[in-house]
């Protein structure tokens, strides 16, 4: 059943390129112009009226809501907050009828994000779902679900579901845009013809494995990582550490680039591995200045970078080149080189990959 891979995790990263395509399929019409999402029911009057959208989950498909906030503010503009469902059950958050609540699970089982649910339901909002897991709880409570097409993920650690959470998301809020009159047809075109290009992109990546072996030869060695980056860039940064932490079991810590000078520098030494996302143009030289800031405390840093940076390579240890895409859409590409390090770190300390300690799948219980 691993179809010749070791591991579910590496087959399960390998299947990225045709979980994009599935996902993708039948969701743009022919003009190349236009979202279909023809399961979602919410009307454009519904839409229109919404003031405040709720994106809430647990782990990586919390991560995943992080960069859903950054692409549904930028092309909507309706304010989002996004956390994860342990905290938001528990704290009386505001929600009403021009709330849009949005849960993303992929097994569509996580107790706390079902509760969320229920939560927003019985609060009189709206509730929309993003699963993998056709007929699941989350997936018949919500008043609205778009699947991704990711297949079975059997590892523990998640990584086809994340990348396709990010595509439903995307294609989300060009729908959402595009009923809001937020965007403009040019953008929309722009956006849609480079998420066509993803799924090429992501097999390309998944194909340079060799160079995350050779990475993740430069990290085993370590107890600690940082993982740095701003905005979008930031987001994937989190993710980064969480993947490296759950199979690695490598304390990794992601931050900010900006907020390192507030207290986290104070840890980076001679070698530390600092993996720096450099992917945000609007960004990029800010921070450029937190990664100088780094190296010249000795850390070593692996950039991860858009094809054709030319300057990266002055400061970096280590390059990794993400194929060039629409800005909004490089966390997609620039994960994925991050789970094959994390992959090839826990083989190479021998663990379990697929059921590190102390984990479970699903989490159906709080
Ligand atoms: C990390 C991981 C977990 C899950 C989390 C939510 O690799 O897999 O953090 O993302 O338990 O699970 P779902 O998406 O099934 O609600």
């Amino acid at each position: 059943e691993k179809g010749g891979y070791d591991h579910f995790m590496l087959k399960e990263i390998d299947e990225q390129p045709k979980a994009l395509r599935d996902t993708l399929r039948g969701r743009i019409d022919e003009s190349q112009r236009k979202v279909r999402l023809d399961e979602v029911k919410l009307t454009a009057k519904e839409l229109q009226d919404i003031q405040k959208i709720h994106i809430v989950a647990c782990g990586t498909a919390y991560h995943a809501g992080l960069v859903g906030k950054y692409a549904i503010e930028k092309l909507v503009r309706i304010p989002v907050e996004v956390e994860v469902a342990s905290e938001f059950r528990y704290r009386d958050p505001i929600i009403n009828d021009k709330t849009l609540v949005l849960v993303i699970s992929q097994s569509g089982e996580t107790a706390d994000t079902l509760a969320a649910l229920r939560l927003g339901k019985s609060s009189g909002a709206r509730v929309a779902a993003i699963t993998n897991v056709v007929g699941s709880s989350v997936a018949r409570e919500a008043n609205d679900v778009i699947y991704t097409w990711a297949g079975p993920e059997i590892a523990v650690a998640s990584t086809k579901a994340y990348t396709t959470q990010l595509l439903a998301i995307y294609l989300l809020a060009v729908f959402m845009a595009e009923k809001r009159n937020t965007i403009s047809v040019q953008d929309r075109v722009e956006i849609l013809q480079a998420l066509q290009m993803i799924p090429e992109q992501a097999a390309q990546l998944v194909a340079a494995k060799d160079r995350a072996k050779e990475v993740a030869k430069g990290v085993v060695d370590w107890n600690s990582a940082f993982f740095i980056g701003r905005g979008m860039d930031y987001t994937v940064a989190l993710e980064g550490a969480l993947k490296l932490k759950e199979i690695s079991y490598i304390h990794a810590e992601a931050y900010a680039a900006g907020e390192l000078k507030h207290g986290t520098i104070a840890l980076i030494e001679d070698g530390i591995p600092v993996i720096s996302l450099l992917t945000q143009p609007d960004v990029y030289e800010k921070t450029m200045s937190n990664v100088i800031e780094v190296k010249a405390r000795d850390a070593k840093i692996i950039a991860v970078v858009n094809e054709g940076d030319m300057k990266a390579a002055d400061v970096a240890d280590e390059m990794i080149t993400i194929p060039k895409t629409h800005p909004l859409l490089t966390p997609i590409l620039s994960v994925i080189p991050l789970q094959l390090l994390a992959y090839y770190a826990s083989i190479l300390r021998g663990n379990d990959v697929d059921k590190p300690r102390n984990l479970a799948k699903s989490v159906t219980v709080e």
